[in-house]
């Protein structure tokens, strides 16, 4: 079976970390039983194409990418494009375009990776957080200066919208992955002792969802006293649900804790398949590193990963997993996790472990 990918390098590392996703996915499909193999289209979307055009992406570019198998994205952010620009431009126009809701960001503890947590046993560690991505604090409502006030005086408005239906979705589909993990947990973060309308709501979802999932163990934070808690009690954590923004904090801090936000992959998954899925790793273009050949290549060949297993090849998605761990326990290391590997000797030992399994 042949797969129609559409790649999106982006900016910065994006462009040098997705190659290394690729070098993956051609070996992966080479080798494997199930035969299978990708055909790809390069998209030159991002700020570079900005800054020549005025736009992130064509103006039809949803309509480009509609009939592919899946979305090969790397990051987007250069200096010289204002972030929310660059942002709305092209990751957040896929995914609300995409009816993406619901972005899953594993946060693995890797052997042989200094974790940032002061826990005796990190390789037990294993969570994953399930992240509202279509509405919430990036409903896209509000608006500046609507008062006509003028400079010094300015009143801006940024509203989160929060849907019934949106809430169920999301939280259904945390119970559903809770039920195929070996500790059936889901946890719940909002803010909504002060967010007191959208979150409560949330909270109200999340109680009448939970009652249909008997044989899942629950519970619910605020999002001040989660974030204190994955550095205190990381062993309570397993599938954590939450909106928009408090999931986007919370996966990088997830994945600094586990090392590095350079290891966390990402899926940005319409459930109902009606779009293209959207894969990415979790960190933007870091332009402090960019072009020197030492992007950590971990979360885009992570979420390369995730995207095999949404392909349905499962099996080769796990052989991914496994190569990435033993590269990583053998002492291969980036930069970001404590080593000198380069960005292509990363994948190098990657490709010769999964040569092996
Ligand atoms: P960043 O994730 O690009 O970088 C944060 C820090 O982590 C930097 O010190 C960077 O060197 C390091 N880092 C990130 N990924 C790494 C990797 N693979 N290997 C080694 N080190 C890595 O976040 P920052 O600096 O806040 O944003 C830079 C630009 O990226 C901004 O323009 C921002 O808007 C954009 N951005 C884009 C995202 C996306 O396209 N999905 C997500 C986050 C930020
Ligand atoms: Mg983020």
């Amino acid at each position: 079976k042949t797969h129609q990918l559409a790649i999106i390098p982006g900016d910065g590392i994006g462009k040098e970390v997705v190659q290394e996703g690729i070098r993956v996915l051609d070996f992966i499909s080479k080798h494997s039983p199930n035969n299978f193999n990708f055909e790809t289209d390069y998209f030159p979307w991002g700020c570079e194409y900005y800054l020549e055009h005025g736009r992130m992406m064509d103006e039809d570019g949803l309509e480009r990418l509609k009939n592919y198998d899946a979305i090969y994205f790397g990051a987007v952010g250069f200096p010289g494009v204002p972030d929310h620009v660059s942002l709305w431009g092209l990751r957040i126009a896929i995914c609300q375009g995409f009816d993406q809701w619901a972005n899953i960001r594993p946060v693995e503890f890797l052997p042989g990776v200094p974790s940032k947590l002061n826990h005796p046993d990190t390789d037990t560690l294993n969570w994953v957080l399930v992240r509202e991505n279509s509405e919430g604090e990036y409903s896209g409502i509000g608006g500046r200066n609507f008062t006509g006030r003028g400079p010094g005086k300015e009143v801006a408005v940024q509203s989160s919208l929060f849907t019934e239906e949106g809430c169920e979705r999301v939280i259904r589909y945390a119970f559903d992955l809770a039920r195929t993990r070996k500790r059936k947990k889901v946890t719940s973060v909002t803010k909504s002792n002060a967010q007191q309308y959208g979150m409560v709501l949330w909270d109200e979802v999340f109680a009448r969802v939970s009652k249909e999932y008997p044989d899942v163990e629950t519970d619910q934070w605020l999002v001040d006293a989660m974030a204190a808690n994955f550095v205190l009690h990381p062993e309570d954590l397993e599938v954590v649900v939450a909106s928009n923004l408090l999931a986007d904090i919370l996966s990088d801090l997830g994945s600094a804790l586990a090392g590095s936000l350079g290891i966390a992959a990402s899926a940005n998954l319409d459930p109902e398949r009606r779009y293209p899925s959207m894969f990415e790793s979790v960190h933007g273009s870091a332009p402090d590193i960019a072009g020197k050949g030492i992007a950590n290549p971990i979360g885009a060949i992570g979420s390369a990963s995730l995207m095999l297993e949404q392909l349905g090849y499962a099996e080769e998605a796990q052989l991914v997993n496994q190569s990435i761990r033993d590269a990583t326990a053998a002492g291969y290391l980036t930069a970001d996790i404590g080593g000198n590997t380069s960005t292509k000797e990363m994948t190098d030992a990657i490709l010769e472990a999964l040569a092996k399994v």
